[in-house]
């Protein structure tokens, strides 16, 4: 009988050992199945258990009075000897304030954490738990937390375990008329730029944060495309002369600058002449076969077309900016896209920007190195977009935050594009890029627009 109870003690611990062993051995050595078979389970018991601890430390609990039994202490007056005083105890029906955390749904997991969905509280509203995202993250030893989607009285928030834009790798590619997928976001879904629905970026950060990287992997995307792509890097050319068999067109100093906008301003009046012959408001409106071809224009560093060494370059820069800006705002009509990189756009440039700047209307915040540039950047977003672009560290290149259409905003990553493969996706390419000459016909600019040389807005 003791030889059993003996060995039934030495099975007890051997199975308490391996198991001990086993678990962290199979969460390295096996992460997914680990994750679907233990950790998972084991986070979703710790979620729900201490669910309304943490709604409440984290705000998000509400008070209700309600009925409960409490147990009153009630004092007895003893002896008059004894300096104490007997306290009895005594159980009693009463309304006390309780805290309710809201209704928290069924944890639904994912490869890298959960989606779950909260019912409201009275009163409450889809930025509250926006605002409490970071508490939760740590409360649920996630590496964040956001709200993914709302709907009258409920929002769905996402935990992700990891980041997911440590390793991003993702065919820019999407196979839709002007929409690429340039990186991913941090929700593991595609970040999508779909021009036809936001028609300008201003895509801005510090030195070295990723911005030609992502003007790289956008024209990568729209290489395969019937798109024209025309470029303007006043860095001598170096970020884009990968491409330039795929572009359309390039402008490397100022004077081709102002050629190229020349060009682009009476591509647009020409345009604008076809789409009025046809009483269409845009080119989409217009027959297929007088559609024109949608042109994508990047301008990597902006701030060189207005950086003005001497007085003379005064009237270049200002037909520089008012083709811009021109461009911007007849743009979106008459398929003419852009995307300005920066590392900041503001007024200090020169007139004009800060009307360019209310145009782009898709923004792109990468690392910066104030806190102004963020907010210059993201306009009045909510502040938790501006606080997660300042706190984009400066090691993580290609990290932004970007606005979405209904005006959200996420974390997201550009895929990296080697320059091999950029110059391999434009060999590829070539043959779909119009001849510059030819896209650009040679009509005369309406007598009522302001001629080159006049001042910008
Ligand atoms: N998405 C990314 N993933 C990984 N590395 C990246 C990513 N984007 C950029 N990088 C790295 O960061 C470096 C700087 O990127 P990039 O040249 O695009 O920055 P930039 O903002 O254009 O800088 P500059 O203002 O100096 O032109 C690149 O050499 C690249 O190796
Ligand atoms: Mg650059």
């Amino acid at each position: 009988m003791t030889v059993m109870t003996h060995s039934m003690m030495f099975l007890a611990l051997g199975a308490l050992a391996a198991s001990a062993a086993g678990v962290p051995a199979w969460a390295r050595l096996g992460p997914r199945s680990f994750w679907w078979g233990l950790g998972f389970p084991a986070k979703a018991i710790r979620v729900y258990l201490t669910w309304a601890h943490v709604a409440a430390s984290c705000g998000l609990a509400s008070k209700r009075r309600r009925w409960r039994w409490t147990l009153d202490a009630v004092p007895v007056a003893g002896s008059l000897h004894r300096t104490s005083v007997l306290l009895a105890e005594r159980r009693r029906v009463r309304r006390v304030e309780v805290q309710r955390a809201p209704g928290l749904g069924l944890l639904r997991p994912n490869r890298r954490g959960w989606a779950v969905r909260i019912r409201l509280h009275e009163g409450q509203v889809p930025g509250d738990y926006m605002r409490a995202a970071e508490q939760l993250a740590h409360a649920w030893r996630v590496h964040a937390v956001r709200v993914t989607a709302t709907a009258p009285g409920r929002v769905w928030l996402l935990a992700t375990r990891t980041d997911p834009l440590t390793n991003v790798s993702i065919a820019p590619e999407a196979g839709e008329l002007l929409t690429v997928r340039p990186g991913m976001l941090e929700t593991g879904q595609p970040w999508v730029i779909d021009f036809r629905t936001v028609p300008h970026w201003l895509n801005a950060g510090a030195t070295q944060s990723g911005k030609s990287n992502l003007a790289n992997a956008i024209i990568k995307g729209l290489s395969p495309q019937p798109v024209a792509l025309a470029g303007f890097d006043l860095k001598g050319g170096v970020e884009f002369t990968p491409y330039a068999p795929r572009l359309s067109a390039l402008a490397t100093t100022r004077a081709e600058s102002c050629d190229l906008l020349d060009d682009l301003v009476r591509l647009l009046a020409d345009r604008m002449r076809t789409c009025r012959d046809h009483g269409a408001r845009n080119i989409w409106r217009l027959p297929e076969p007088v559609r024109p071809m949608p042109v994508v224009v990047l301008v990597d560093e902006v701030a060189e077309l207005f950086l003005m060494a001497d007085k003379s370059e005064k009237d270049q820069v200002s037909r520089t900016a008012t083709g811009l800006l021109r461009v911007a705002q007849l743009g979106r009509a008459f398929g003419v896209y852009l995307i300005i990189c920066g590392q900041r756009i503001g007024a200090d440039l020169g007139p004009g920007v800060t009307a360019l700047r209310a145009q782009l209307t898709g923004r792109i915040c990468h690392h910066v190195n104030d806190p102004e540039t963020a907010t210059m950047t993201l306009g009045d977003l909510d502040p938790a977009a501006l606080d997660a672009a300042r706190a984009i560290p400066a090691d993580t290149p290609g990290v932004a935050i970007v606005t979405g259409q209904d005006g959200s905003w996420h974390r997201a990553r550009s895929v990296l594009v080697s320059e091999d493969d950029a110059e391999h996706a434009a060999r590829t390419f070539a043959h779909l890029a119009p001849d510059w000459a030819s896209l650009t016909r040679t009509g005369p600019l309406p007598a009522s627009w302001p001629q080159a040389g006049d001042d910008a807005a």
